[in-house]
């Protein structure tokens, strides 16, 4: 699957949304407070940030929860660099990201330094305070030959009922595999299978309430 492209529309604006899986890169409503509520609170960021913290992703998408987590690390004062690695199929281009990001103003100094440096090919990425590794393939097979192992995961498909693949118990598992002892999980998604495949990978999974309009979310730590 490697070299595919992200097939995009825009909405409202500048709100990418995918022609292939036919669902927006993040919420129409308020896309950063979805990220901070959703992935930083739901892996109890930034408080659990720590030297050499690693966070790991399905699907980077227009890299907004990177800037987000990004910035949260520079402003809790962190010296040395964020890990993070994230797996993404259908990488997009820099000025499709560039545009995306617009909507986002407060995050434009984290935009300018990932953009200036941002190729589709993925690969590593030396920021200073962060070291982003964009891995350009289907996680399913990118994944079990990871031999990473992340603090924290952002489960970030799109909605489970159009993009079922990156949600499979299979690689949920590979997930578990590749977290650290104690460490954890949150998506937006409360679908119950994708919680049984948590489950099955060895997380301890608690529903909490969702962000905005979507009524539960889902966050888990490896027992
Ligand atoms: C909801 S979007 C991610 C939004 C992103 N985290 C952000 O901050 O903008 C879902 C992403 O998963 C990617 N994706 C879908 N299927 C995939 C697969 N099998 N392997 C890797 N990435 C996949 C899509 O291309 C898309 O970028």
């Amino acid at each position: 699957m490697q070299g595919q492209r992200a097939e995009l529309d825009w909405r409202t604006g500048d709100v990418p949304v995918s022609v292939r899986f036919d669902d927006p890169y993040f919420s129409l409503d308020d896309g950063l407070a979805e990220t901070r509520y959703v992935f930083l609170e739901g892996n109890r960021l930034p408080e659990r940030f720590a030297p050499g913290f690693h966070l790991a992703e399905l699907g980077f998408g227009t890299g907004l929860n990177f800037l987000a987590a990004w910035a949260a690390w520079e402003r809790a004062g962190m010296t040395g660099s964020l890990q993070f690695t994230s797996f993404e199929a259908f990488p997009m281009s820099r000025q499709e990201m560039a545009r995306a990001h617009k909507a986002f103003p407060e995050l434009q100094r984290w935009s300018d330094q990932l953009l200036a440096a941002w190729t589709e090919e993925g690969g590593c990425f030396d920021l200073g305070t962060a070291a982003l590794n964009v891995i350009a393939e289907d996680a399913r097979s990118a994944l079990p030959g990871w031999h990473g192992k992340a603090d924290a995961w952002f489960l970030d498909g799109f909605s489970p009922a159009k993009n079922p693949e990156l949600w499979e118990e299979a690689l949920m598992v590979d997930v578990g595999r590749h977290t650290k002892p104690g460490g954890t999980v949150a998506t937006y998604t409360a679908a119950g299978f994708v919680r049984r495949g948590l489950e099955v990978a060895g997380f301890a999974v608690e529903r909490r309430p969702g962000f905005g309009r979507k009524r539960h979310m889902t966050v888990g730590q490896l027992v």
